[in-house]
């Protein structure tokens, strides 16, 4: 199958000066200025309600950018009945055409739709100019072409023959639809999981946290405009147990496509199971879930290159990622010397609205992970056996504003150790520096997650040993690199155990899930 070969959309600079930052800044400004109207989108049609409901910039409480139509059950079943009544002419026009569909996506959101959605992302989740980049435009637009080359080589993958007998496998979309429930932290992964399903021939409900709606329109904005046929990805605003509610019990339910808490897919996972002679298929559950994601250092590890993986790992987008550090273990002998370090790289970071491009750290998503988070700090206050070294003040008077915070430890078992806060908290323990097997294996214990990790070490002997003691530990392991920003078709996405099903995002293991094969034999 020839399709053009995927390659990583560059991530522009926005350094002062390059048109790339004047554009964006001017439609920041131009987006918040306007109350953006967000309706449903159904059967190919914009559906609005009575039932709305503003959005306003975590960062700026004031400013009102969107108002969204939410809708009831109804809604959703109109979007289940759409999508099965789109799914015999999708899953049955080649696949040329679905990938040339999303091939044009991918070229709307690098090309004419890269600064709104970039502005999307800054506005309504709050991330850095930087942040949105990587994590919504390019890793958007990666997903979509990378997906189309996996696609052709899962086409290509085909049995044996012999004189007589031709064998064949046919990759089947999935009889029914697939229901993608997308977290609030990633433009990128809104958009990949009703796409990824889509582009396998499935044809999908999709359901935004409310606080990704105002980014997942400006996506579904593009498919309409990359020719996703009528029905094929609709997007509902809905309470997620009143949709769970129509599709989990729907006979057509064939897969869902999960990412979020882990304590939500678990729910879901066990309202199918109660459900599941009602389905017609066993349908296919996919869930990237949460994480504790840790930071190793060996003895022999450079302390600036540890002390900028803490410093990046724990804190870019506000550790508000399933893959922030959030917890790092660091030998004696140079313990001081990589908190020193990565206590002035966090003193520099400028706190603030995205709007200023000088700001890295901005605002935590809404009020509730901002009192969840601010709650872990007052806890961490009060013990004995933790102290801040940095960071510890927030304050949501304007915005939800947390101060980055690195937490030291004497209790490898503190529960800023084992518990995910999904905030900008990273708890340190300093082990002996002759404990590293011990430390390994206190690593892989401690816990309930294997999402990411990241060693440190120039020495090989402890390399090998690192990777083999924590090879259930994370599902993306990283050696002298910080265990965030993983790239699409680089490094596969994905956690085990608490973490997720780990089916990697981004990976030919993910669009499998999407196909259920008829093997043919044909007898000449
Ligand atoms: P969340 O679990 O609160 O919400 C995720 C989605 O589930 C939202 O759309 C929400 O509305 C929906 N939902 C909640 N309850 C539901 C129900 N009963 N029925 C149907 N839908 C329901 O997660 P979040 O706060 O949006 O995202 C943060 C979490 O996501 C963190 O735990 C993070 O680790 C995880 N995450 C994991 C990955 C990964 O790849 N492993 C990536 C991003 C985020
Ligand atoms: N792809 C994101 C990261 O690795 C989740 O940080």
């Amino acid at each position: 199958y020839h399709v053009p070969i995927a390659v990583n959309e560059p991530v522009l600079s926005y350094a002062p000066g390059t048109p790339e930052r004047d554009e964006l800044l001017s439609t920041y400004r131009k987006m918040k200025s306007q109350v953006m109207d967000i309706p449903m989108f159904i059967n190919g049609k914009e559906v609005r309600t009575n039932d709305t409901h503003a959005l306003y910039p975590p960062h700026e409480l004031k400013t009102q950018i969107g108002t969204y139509h939410r809708g009831t059950k109804q809604h959703v079943q109109d979007a289940v009945d759409a999508a099965l009544e789109a799914r015999e002419k999708w899953a049955n026009l080649s696949w040329e055409h679905r990938a040339s569909i999303f091939l044009k996506a991918a070229d709307l959101i690098a090309g004419p739709f890269r600064a709104r959605i970039n502005a999307a992302t800054m506005l309504a989740q709050s991330k850095n100019a930087m942040q949105a980049e990587i994590d919504s435009a390019c890793e958007l637009a990666d997903f979509l072409r990378f997906n189309v080359q996996y696609m052709t080589e899962i086409y290509d993958n085909q049995p044996e023959s012999s004189d007589g007998v031709w064998n064949r496998l046919e990759y089947r979309p999935l009889e029914g639809f697939v229901f993608a429930i997308t977290p609030f932290n990633f433009t990128a992964i809104a958009g990949n999981l009703p796409a990824a399903p889509a582009l396998m021939g499935c044809v999908a409900v999709w359901k935004p946290a409310d606080s990704q709606i105002y980014s997942a329109n400006v996506v579904m904005e593009v498919f309409r405009e990359a020719g996703v046929p009528a029905g094929v990805i609709n997007l509902v605003f809905a309470d997620g147990p009143d949709a769970g509610d129509v599709v989990f019990n729907h006979p057509e339910f064939a897969g869902l496509h999960f990412t979020g808490s882990t304590n939500v897919f678990r729910h879901l996972w066990q309202t199918i199971g109660e459900n599941i002679s009602k389905y017609k298929s066993y349908p296919r559950i996919v869930g990237e879930t949460g994480g504790k994601d840790f930071i190793v250092a060996h003895p022999s590890s450079n302390v600036q290159e540890v002390a900028v993986a803490i410093a990046r790992g724990a804190f870019e987008f506000q550790g508000q990622k399933c893959s922030a550090a959030s917890r790092a273990y660091l030998p004696s002998n140079i313990a001081s010397d990589i908190l020193d370090r990565a206590v002035a790289i966090v003193k520099d970071f400028k706190m603030g609205s995205p709007e200023n491009f000088e700001n890295f750290i901005t605002a935590v998503i809404d009020e509730r992970a901002f009192d969840k988070i601010a709650g872990y700090i007052d806890f961490i206050k009060e013990q004995d056996d933790a102290e801040i070294l940095v960071g510890g003040n927030y304050d949501k008077s304007e915005g939800y504003f947390i101060e980055p915070t690195i937490v030291k430890t004497s209790n490898p078992m503190f529960r800023t150790m084992c518990e995910e806060i999904f905030g900008p908290v990273i708890t340190i323990y300093e082990y002996p520096e002759n404990e590293w097997s011990e430390t390994l294996k206190l690593v892989n214990a401690t816990g309930e997650y294997a999402l990411t990790g990241a060693i440190f070490s120039q020495d090989r002997y402890a390399i090998e040993e690192a990777t083999k003691a924590l090879e259930n530990a994370a599902g993306n392991f990283y050696i002298n690199d910080k265990p965030t920003g993983a790239v699409v078709g680089q490094q596969p996405f994905g956690g085990a155990r608490g973490s997720g099903t780990n089916d990697k995002a981004g990976s030919y293991l993910n669009l499998l899930r999407w196909v259920s094969p008829r093997t043919i034999k044909e007898t000449f």
